[in-house]
């Protein structure tokens, strides 16, 4: 018997039709907006993976500094049986965590990409082979159903990716995360900080475009998936830091006056020169406001990390 299951919680023409519906409003919005999930087929996942060896994004090795230092604290804390990750990827950094939970029953990797799990899932049974895998395949965004498993419960969101969603979406998904965990159970979120706004700045507009080549890439996913005719040639890369919203903004900046046609949708999108898409939002946190937004959910902040030169932070917080 495999200790490795799959299970699809996804249709398989879910993507599309919500895909269809992001850009149809996104692109019928005043300011145009696209959602940055649109990002991650095969070649933008493969740009996210060049952008975190970038010089320039720190975010993740200094998460995987802290991860290392306190794998063992984490452990400790929560005494873990089942940790569930949201958005596992790779599942890459994870690895130190799952080494250290010596208790670990069953890891719960969560990630639209059926081939990351796959991958990730028998990687992490050939080391551990007694280690129970149950991947779901799922938006973390969307109402998730865990599979019935031994507590204590903990649940990783880690990476910063907490910081692409808006405030109210945030305090949403905070809330249905905690709907997953009992009293005492854990959640460990990792949080990007607020700095210096040239080093933000720098780290969403990398001297080699590898973050503009994934900015742009969403519009070749557009183009793919719904047969419409973006150059991406005739846009900008932008990034800026928004100090009232403590969040970076990627955006595309239409270089001319053009109309981009989107025949799945049948839909003709007129640009001015100059105008721009919001493609990302990247918030960036303090201590006490992500103490804040977890106590509204019912999340108490018990532990706090950073990296050594405090630039992003893991907290481990617990459900009352
Ligand atoms: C997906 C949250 C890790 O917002 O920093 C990287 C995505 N966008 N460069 C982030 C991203 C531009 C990234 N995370």
């Amino acid at each position: 018997m495999s200790p490795f299951l799959l299970t699809r919680t996804l249709p398989e023409d879910a993507t599309e039709a919500a895909l269809r519906a992001d850009v149809l409003r996104g692109l019928t919005d005043s300011p145009k907006a696209l959602p940055p999930k649109w990002f991650y087929d095969a070649r933008g996942s493969d740009l996210f993976e060049q952008i975190t060896e970038l010089p320039e994004y720190y975010p993740t090795r200094a998460e995987r500094e802290i991860l290392i230092a306190r794998s063992g604290e984490i452990a400790a804390a929560t005494g873990a049986r089942t940790l569930v990750e949201l958005g596992s990827g790779s599942s890459e950094k994870t690895r130190h965590l799952i080494e250290a939970l010596t208790d670990l029953h069953t890891y719960v990797p969560v990630d639209v990409s059926e081939s990351a799990l796959t991958q990730a899932g028998h990687a992490l049974i050939a080391e551990r082979p007694a280690l129970h895998v149950h991947a779901l395949i799922a938006d973390f965004t969307a109402r998730l159903a865990l599979p019935e498993t031994p507590g204590p419960r903990l649940v990783a969101f880690l990476g910063g990716t907490i910081g692409n969603l808006l405030p109210a979406e945030r305090a949403a998904f905070l809330s249905s995360v905690r709907a997953l965990l009992s009293p005492g159970d854990a959640l460990l979120l990792g949080t990007d900080l607020v700095k210096d706004e040239q080093v933000l700045v720098r780290a969403y507009d990398d001297a080699a475009g590898v973050t503009a080549a994934f900015n742009k890439n969403v519009l070749t996913v557009v183009n793919r998936e719904l047969g419409a005719d973006f150059d991406a040639g005739a846009f900008d890369h932008v990034a800026l830091w928004d100090a009232e919203n403590d969040w970076i903004e990627m955006r595309l900046r239409s270089r001319t006056a053009q109309t981009v046609k989107v025949p799945a949708l049948d839909l003709a999108v007129d640009f001015e020169d100059g105008e721009e898409l919001r493609t990302e939002i990247s918030a960036k946190f303090r201590e006490g406001g992500v103490r804040t937004e977890l106590a509204r959910s019912g999340l108490e902040l018990t532990h706090w990390w950073t990296d050594r030169e405090d630039r992003f932070a893991l907290s481990l917080s617990v459900a009352r």
